[in-house]
């Protein structure tokens, strides 16, 4: 990949730029759980989105996307947003920098990636913080803090893609390191590198191939759905609320409201008890909790579908220690939790299971936990 993004940019822009690259996340557990102030547990891994760039002089922005073979140029004032929608990413990233008193010029580039569209996997967190990370380092000597960087990505989403989204996705996009998950409060914003060692055991994502878009989806639902209830309780965010205050306002809440919340609730805890299992060996119940989240996401936050849950119940009749829906929900992937003798069996049985049933193969990844942000 990086040689094609070399040549491109030589082609375009002549010369040569500097390569930055940041990667796609996971997460082990701990979903829809970021905007309600809990814990979630990412790592970054090892599909990257990559640029080449270099500051050009001008006031003006060029880019080139190898993958979607298209090319956008735009000015750096509000008023200049382009019109493709992956160059709206690009476009916030600057202006969110620019907003916050950090300096952005004109610049070229050229950007390619492996990280799969829809997928689950945060393809747009990782070109967020990609250029998040190559503006810091061209134009303000690195001073801009890497907090300051995933939120830079986040208001991305919000101010300039629709999507109003934690900070799970550019968070790890951002901090990712090799072999490490990360235990983050979404609330104090404190975070906990963890080793991931899981001898005898892998993590194998299979993707269901159906697409979701978060823009105008049923996120943005979910996620009024919590401040409603959180509202109601009387509390900032569902962090701070518990069952029993939920049973007790229950009347006043809708049906729907009550279920997304008891979801909430219950997710902030198997985040915890999933560190201490880990901490413990335990990965029996590491993978029971999987499971329990995905059936909250299937039966009481309703962000799965009918493929992933298929997916899901044939992980659990191979044998497989968890399996969950991974990401935000409506498609993507399922994470799951394989011994390692089981796991070709496992692969096999999926794969052929699912064809059957809906026409077409899920595409499967192995997951390497690797380095977020950087220059390469
Ligand atoms: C998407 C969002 C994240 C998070 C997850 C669900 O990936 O971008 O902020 O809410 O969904 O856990």
């Amino acid at each position: 990949m990086r040689s094609i993004i070399e040549k491109t940019f030589n082609e375009r822009f002549g010369g040569e730029g500097t390569m930055y690259a940041s990667a796609g996340r996971i997460n082990l557990i701990g979903e829809h759980t970021d905007y309600n102030g809990g814990f979630v547990f990412p790592g970054a891994i090892d599909k990257v989105i990559m640029a080449d760039m270099r500051p050009n002089g001008t006031g003006r922005v060029r880019v080139f996307s190898i993958d979607i073979d298209d090319y956008a140029e735009f000015g750096l004032n509000e008023a200049d947003a382009p019109s493709q929608s992956w160059a709206r990413y690009i476009f916030g990233v600057c202006r969110e920098i620019i907003k916050r008193g950090g300096k952005v010029e004109g610049f070229d580039a050229v950007f390619a990636g492996n990280v799969p569209l829809g997928a689950g996997l945060s393809s747009s967190a990782a070109l967020e913080s990609c250029f998040a990370f190559a503006l810091n380092d061209m134009f303000n000597g690195g001073k801009i803090a890497k907090f300051e960087l995933a939120l830079i990505g986040q208001s991305t989403e919000h101010n300039y893609c629709g999507v109003n989204c934690g900070i799970m996705d550019q968070f790890a996009s951002v901090f990712g390191k090799k072999d490490n998950l990360i235990r983050l409060d979404c609330r104090s914003l404190e975070y906990e590198y963890f080793p991931f060692h899981h001898e005898g055991y892998q993590l194998v994502l299979v993707d269901s191939a159906v697409k979701h878009e978060l823009k105008d989806s049923p996120y943005n639902r979910r996620r009024q759905s919590c401040e409603r209830v959180a509202a109601r309780l009387g509390v900032e965010t569902l962090r701070d609320a518990t069952m029993e205050m939920l049973d007790a306002a229950k009347a006043d809440i809708s049906a729907e409201d009550y279920s997304r919340a008891k979801f909430v609730i219950e997710e902030k805890q198997r985040v915890l008890d999933v560190c201490d299992a880990l901490i413990a060996g335990d990965y029996d119940t590491v993978g029971q909790k999987m499971y329990e989240t995905h059936r909250g996401l299937s039966k009481d936050y309703e962000v799965s579908c009918e493929e992933l849950d298929f997916l899901n119940d044939i992980a659990r009749e191979c044998g497989v220690t968890g399996s969950r829906i991974m990401g935000g929900g409506f498609g993507g992937c399922t994470i799951n939790l394989v011994k390692d003798e089981l796991a070709d069996s496992f692969i096999a049985t999926a794969t052929e299971r699912f064809e059957k049933a809906y026409g077409h193969k899920p595409k499967i990844y192995p997951v390497v936990i690797s380095d977020g942000a950087r220059k390469i």
